[in-house]
């Protein structure tokens, strides 16, 4: 069982905590507003939870959740982070976080800007085309023929590794759509991402990042 520092509290971030909580974790949840506004949230979680400044929240963690949207200016704990995996939950979507040319142009991805961000680091795309909500309701047992899976992308084998146990023990399998200069094909606008409220079996998931054709972003 891990420390898992979750960098971002809010749907997603939350939903992974509680999930993590379930499954014999301790977490460590930061905001950009500080621990004092995540009192209700660790109260919930009980006593595997607790809250802390961004870099604690890092330093403490066996491997870290970043789930906040990209920024170029992002101030991230690159120290403490520096030598584990941190998975990063986030999408690119230019309504919401402004255009990125490198990305828009297909030269990089966003979460090989991440990585850039965290050079130390083993930089994961996961948890990105599950709704939070869901993240309970889809969850089956490894024996269930209808188990859905989760895509995982990443220049790090290991990272894959710990993602994969992460899906397997959450209650889905795994698609390795690595490296990150592959992990376009499950950003929002691909043909896998309409089914991202309903999920996909492993087979069906593997067909449709193979549909994936640049330059559909919403
Ligand atoms: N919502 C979903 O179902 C879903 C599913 C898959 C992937 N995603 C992706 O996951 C990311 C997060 O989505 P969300 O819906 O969870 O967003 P959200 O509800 O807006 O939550 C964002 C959280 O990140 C925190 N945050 C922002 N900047 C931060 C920083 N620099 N350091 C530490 N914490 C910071 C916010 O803290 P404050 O509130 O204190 O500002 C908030 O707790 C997005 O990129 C989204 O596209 C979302």
């Amino acid at each position: 069982m891990a420390t898992i520092g979750i960098l971002g509290a809010g749907e997603v971030g939350s939903q992974l905590a509680r999930a993590a909580v379930a499954h014999g974790h301790d977490v460590v949840l930061a905001n950009s507003r500080g621990p004092e506004t995540l009192t209700a949230l660790v109260d919930e979680l009980g006593p595997s939870a607790r809250a802390a400044p961004v870099a604690e929240a890092a330093a403490a963690a066996d491997f870290a959740i970043i789930a906040f949207p990209y920024r170029p200016d992002d101030d991230l704990p690159v120290d403490e982070l520096a030598g584990k995996i941190v998975l990063d939950t986030n999408n690119y979507m230019a309504w919401r976080d402004g255009h990125h040319p490198v990305v828009d142009s297909g030269e990089q991805t966003e979460h090989e800007l991440r990585q850039a961000q965290l050079p130390k680091s083993k930089l994961a795309k996961a948890f990105t085309h599950l709704q939070a909500p869901n993240l309970f309701r889809l969850a089956k047992n490894a024996d269930d023929p209808a188990r859905l899976a989760l895509a995982v992308s990443s220049n790090h084998p290991e990272a894959v590794e710990l993602v994969t146990r992460l899906y397997d023990a959450f209650g889905f399998d795994t698609v390795d759509n690595s490296p990150l200069s592959e992990s376009w094909r499950s950003a929002p606008g691909t043909v896998m991402w309409q089914f991202h409220d309903t999920g996909q079996r492993r087979e069906d998931l593997v067909r449709n990042l193979a549909r994936a054709r640049p330059g559909t972003r919403p």
